[in-house]
């Protein structure tokens, strides 16, 4: 037979049943991490137990074997870095200050455009790299640091051309509404964006819209609007919402019929149970929210709440320079008091739910084979913060990153 045998694993870890497109936070306890040994025939998971027929033979003993990362929440494709902006944020000028001032996702904007698309493509792919050795098998791409129309549907096209060229399943969001272009007031702009759509779909395939709903940013009105455009063409709808400051967003994106709303480190108590109870993911970043000095998401109410939760990277130059969701699970379960268990949860198959992916984050019979082998238990994940767990990936059945510390377990 072709594919890869796995034996001798420490942990394993499965969902409390197959087929599940999410599972509620307060059940993560539910996931089991118990030894197994596992089989991988062609691109999908075959059987949970080894075969010594199979050409590559892994020697996982002390090892957890774990679903591929989704990191749900990235700003690729950017151009350059804006290290001079975060040495402001710590000495105390505010997101929304170097925004004003015309830093920020302007500052990115200006870079995108001065960049040829292959030094983009050059400096996504390398990222992608990156982050495949850090254990993300599926990420999103959002535009944005367009624009305009035409910027915008550029930055649609760059990140087709990634998934293209890339070990992992991309997907596309058009973050159409992210700052307010030049020579448009928000409400100008939406009208714009709502006649382009047929170019910018026509760009890149995205399968959801995203805004950003800020003072300095956009409103809860042209979330609505987002929320009416999304339905219309068949996308899915994702919000950032109450990053810096509270503007009862919540409400109106599950109104909407939000995906996901994103961040929420200003969202006020009483949206916690109705997001709850709804079938939007509630995406925390905590290292947007680390490196911004933000506010605590009320992360752990959401969990007790029975809220979908994910957990993302939310990789930009701006709030985010951050790719290694096993460094954005350490700072998730020391910050928002959640165990590894509900951590690990939140970057696979939720994560995967809030890019409608099914399939790409749960180990279960005849799905996927994206998986990750790490160099001990999960409970070492968190604590060994800053350090990469990640010994081997399997993406689509194929054994694709071997740390070379590790290459003594395959045996082919
Ligand atoms: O998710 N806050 C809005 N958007 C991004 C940041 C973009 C940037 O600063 O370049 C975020 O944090
Ligand atoms: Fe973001």
């Amino acid at each position: 037979m072709a594919g890869i045998s796995i034996a001798r694993a420490a942990q394993v870890l499965r969902p409390p049943e197959d087929g599940l497109r999410y599972l509620r936070q307060d059940r993560a306890g539910e996931l089991t991490t118990a030894p197994g040994e596992l089989t991988v025939d062609g691109a999908a998971i075959a059987a949970f137990e080894a075969s010594r027929d199979a050409p590559i033979q892994i020697d996982a003993s002390g090892c957890a074997v774990i679903p591929g990362l989704v990191d749900c929440h990235t700003h690729l494709p950017f151009a350059g870095w804006r290290a001079h902006e975060y040495a402001q944020k710590v000495a105390g000028v505010a997101y929304q200050e170097i925004a004003r001032q015309g830093g920020g996702i302007r500052s990115s904007a200006r870079s995108l455009a001065a960049a040829t698309d292959e030094d983009v493509l050059a400096q996504a792919g390398a990222a992608a790299a990156e982050m495949l050795a850090h254990g993300t098998t599926t990420f999103e791409c959002k535009s944005g640091y367009g624009l305009s129309v035409a910027a915008e549907a550029r930055s649609l096209r760059l990140a087709a051309a990634l998934a293209a060229r890339v070990t992992q399943t991309v997907t596309s969001t058009a973050l159409l509404a992210h700052a307010v272009p030049d020579g448009y007031d928000a409400d100008s702009w939406m009208t714009a964006i709502a006649e382009a759509m047929p170019q910018l779909l026509a760009a890149g395939r995205p399968t959801a819209l995203d805004i950003y709903v800020e003072n300095v940013a956009f409103s809860n009105d042209n979330l609505r609007q987002m929320g009416i455009l999304a339905r219309r063409h068949g996308l899915a709808l994702r919000a950032h919402v109450e990053q810096f400051s509270t503007h009862g967003s919540v409400p109106v994106a599950l109104e909407a019929g939000a995906r996901s709303v994103d961040h929420l480190a200003c969202m006020p108590p009483d949206d916690v149970a109705p997001l709850a109870a709804s079938e939007t993911a509630a995406v925390l970043l905590p290292g947007a929210a680390f490196l911004g000095d933000e506010r605590l998401e009320p992360a752990r109410e959401l969990a007790d709440a029975g809220a979908i939760c994910a957990l993302a990277s939310d990789f930009n130059p701006g709030t985010s320079p951050v790719n290694s969701l096993p460094l954005i699970i350490g700072l998730a379960v020391r910050r928002y008091r959640w165990s590894v268990l509900e951590a690990l949860l939140a970057c696979t198959l939720n994560a995967a739910w809030v890019l409608d992916r099914p399939g790409v984050a749960s180990l279960e019979v005849g799905l996927r084979a994206d998986l990750l082998i790490l160099d001990g238990p999960v409970d070492q994940l968190p604590y060994r913060l800053g350090h990469n767990p990640v010994a081997l990936v399997i993406v689509g059945g194929e054994l694709v990153h071997v740390r070379p510390d590790q290459a003594w377990r395959v045996d082919r």
